[in-house]
């Protein structure tokens, strides 16, 4: 109990340089190709009083953070150890439907889910994070999330920082709500009172005195960021979303709206050590729409921090590292972004509802609804999207499966600072922004990918949409999906399925305990390697195999020793 008490203590309440902060923290690290990710609900010190119910992910509040290489084939083992169904969804990465994540991928309590892909993605900072239908808010809201860094050869060529935690930090930013008791609030509250920098109120962060890095989230439910700095320095935006732009973006404001990422560079190298300076979000003064612009300091879209300039990180300069990097590079990675012209379809997604006051926002004047399929796309096919924002409110777009190009906002040109991949903007009222996006690879007619705002609340309320990437139409004939073999049986480590059919394909595979309980669930799973079931308790269970053209499905038992 006295231990607990001091973890906890010790978790958020270390106070250095200056008192009135707590030190940042910086999530561990998680490497490989193998990664395991516990969900857990939990509880943190976040105030005075109280502790905070929170969920984490193998920890107190959000989660590691995992590095991974271009190239590499991850395996994610999943196991959700809280009391709700969730999903976890690997924002911005381009890969099999089954494998999103997103609302179609569910995994109920007590279940182990281990989706894997070939990573394809360039070097940038990703997310993963919860993406339950109606329970995305609520399931943020605790904690769950965590970054994902994805490394490739033309990032490791160039001389940026690149020293996690020292000289390259990773921050998302999202605020909380709490109840007098200290309790998060997650219903009718679209933005927080207080600032949370990796889970740390009132933070913190030692820099040196040179060229930093800072890989920065809008992990908020609705509130979108004006950053710049208290001295109004200049910055360098060298990443968007899903990559490296061609060269830095001086700027010395930037607008983050939720979802999106940018990796910035912070020259410190003129800095006084012992000096600090804060990073903050110049809030006060948007035009209307501006989430988190509302005027109300309480109620569903007020908040202490609304209309505000607040600091989001306090900085304090400490002496240069051995070998660091002292200079902004000029020119960065060379992309070959995809044009108008290259386009063969094109669409358009319109933004309504909202009116009368209090109707949800939706596309198209259509809720979301499970069985309704909105779009229906080609394979390997360039498509051009306008979204255009006919409503009261300004919106976060977020397409899941690629990375797309911004290629006009009607409002005027594209920001040279929005100019790289991405995967989410920011649209504001009476804008249209066109985008431009290559659906390859990955074709699925039963698992859908999802489009829609990413803020909680509203895709939460049906702000979403969905879409099948169609296939070729194969021509294998398979007479007989049904019939299979599972061995060993009984079973130690490993069980294997094996298909009597050789044009048949293992799609999925489900095993439940005799309770009829989902304990695993193996998207297109590997089964000539056999699936390890190591992690199972000894006992009866059964096999669910749906074969992958014909979807049929059939159940055998097997003993687990
Ligand atoms: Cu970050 Cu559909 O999600
Ligand atoms: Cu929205």
């Amino acid at each position: 109990m006295r231990i607990a008490i001091l973890l906890s203590c010790l978790f958020f309440a270390q106070f250095s340089a200056n008192a009135q902060y707590n030190t940042l923290w910086i999530p561990d690290t998680l490497s490989g190709t193998n990664f395991n990710l516990v969900l857990k609900d939990t509880f943190a010190q976040l105030r005075s009083g109280n502790q905070t119910i929170t969920a984490g992910v193998n920890g107190a509040f959000w989660g590691p953070t995992l590095f991974i290489n271009k190239g590499d084939e991850v395996h994610m083992n999943v196991y959700n150890k809280t009391n709700d169904s969730t999903t976890i969804h690997w924002h911005g990465f381009h890969l099999p439907a089954v494998m999103d994540g997103g609302p179609h991928q569910v995994i109920p309590p007590g279940t182990l889910w281990q989706p894997f892909w070939k990573i394809t993605n360039q070097a940038a900072t990703y997310w993963y994070h919860p993406h339950l239908h109606e329970m995305t808010q609520e399931h943020m809201t605790k904690g769950l999330g965590g970054f994902i860094i994805v490394r490739d050869a033309e990032e490791a060529a160039l001389p940026l920082p690149r020293t996690y935690g020292v000289d390259d930090i990773p921050l998302s930013l999202t605020s909380r709500r709490y109840t007098t008791g200290n309790q998060f609030v997650y219903t009718n509250t679209a933005y927080g009172d207080y600032m949370l920098t990796n889970g740390t109120p009132n933070a913190q962060v030692s820099l040196p005195k040179q060229v930093v890095r800072l890989r920065i989230l809008n992990a908020e439910t609705e509130r979108a960021y004006n950053l710049g700095f208290s001295d109004n320095r200049t910055f360098y935006v060298i990443g968007n979303d899903g990559g490296l732009l061609n060269a830095p973006v001086g700027v010395t404001r930037l607008k983050l709206g939720v979802g999106e990422r940018a990796e910035i560079l912070v020259d410190l190298t003129g800095a006084t050590v012992g000096s600090s300076f804060d990073l903050k979000a110049y809030n006060s003064g948007q035009a209307f729409g501006f989430p988190g612009g509302e005027p109300g300091t309480s109620g569903e879209f007020g908040s202490l921090l609304n209309n505000k300039d607040f600091t989001v990180l306090h900085i304090n300069v400490t002496a240069a590292t051995t070998n660091p990097i002292t200079a902004v590079p000029t020119t960065l990675v060379n992309n070959t972004y995809l044009t108008a012209a290259d386009a063969t379809v094109s669409r358009t997604l319109t933004i309504n509802g909202g009116q009368p006051a209090g109707n949800p926002f939706v596309f198209d004047n259509k809720i979301f609804d499970f069985n309704t399929i909105n779009k229906t796309l080609d394979v390997n096919t360039t498509e051009k999207w306008t979204v255009t924002n006919t409503n009261i409110f300004s919106h976060s777009f977020h397409i899941h499966d690629v990375q797309f190009k911004i290629i006009s906002r009607s409002t005027g040109a594209v920001g040279q600072y929005e100019s790289g991949w991405k995967d989410v903007f920011y649209i504001a009222i009476n804008e249209s922004v066109t985008f431009v996006a290559r659906f390859a690879d990955y074709a699925d007619p039963i698992h859908p990918f999802m489009y829609h705002c990413h803020f909680g609340n509203h895709e939460d309320e049906g702000m979403m949409g969905q879409f099948v990437v169609k296939g070729s139409t194969s021509t294998s004939d398979i007479a007989n999906p049904l019939t299979y073999n599972v061995f060993p049986n009984p079973a130690d480590d490993r069980l294997y399925v094996q298909l009597a059919d050789p044009n048949a394909a293992v799609y999925y595979v489900t095993i439940f305990n005799t309770n009829g309980k989902a304990v695993m669930m193996l998207p297109q799973p590997q089964v000539q390697q056999g699936i390890d079931i190591t992690t199972l308790p000894r006992g009866a269970y059964s096999i669910q195999v749906m074969e992958k053209e014909t979807k049929a499905v059939s159940t055998k038992k097997f003993v687990k020793l």
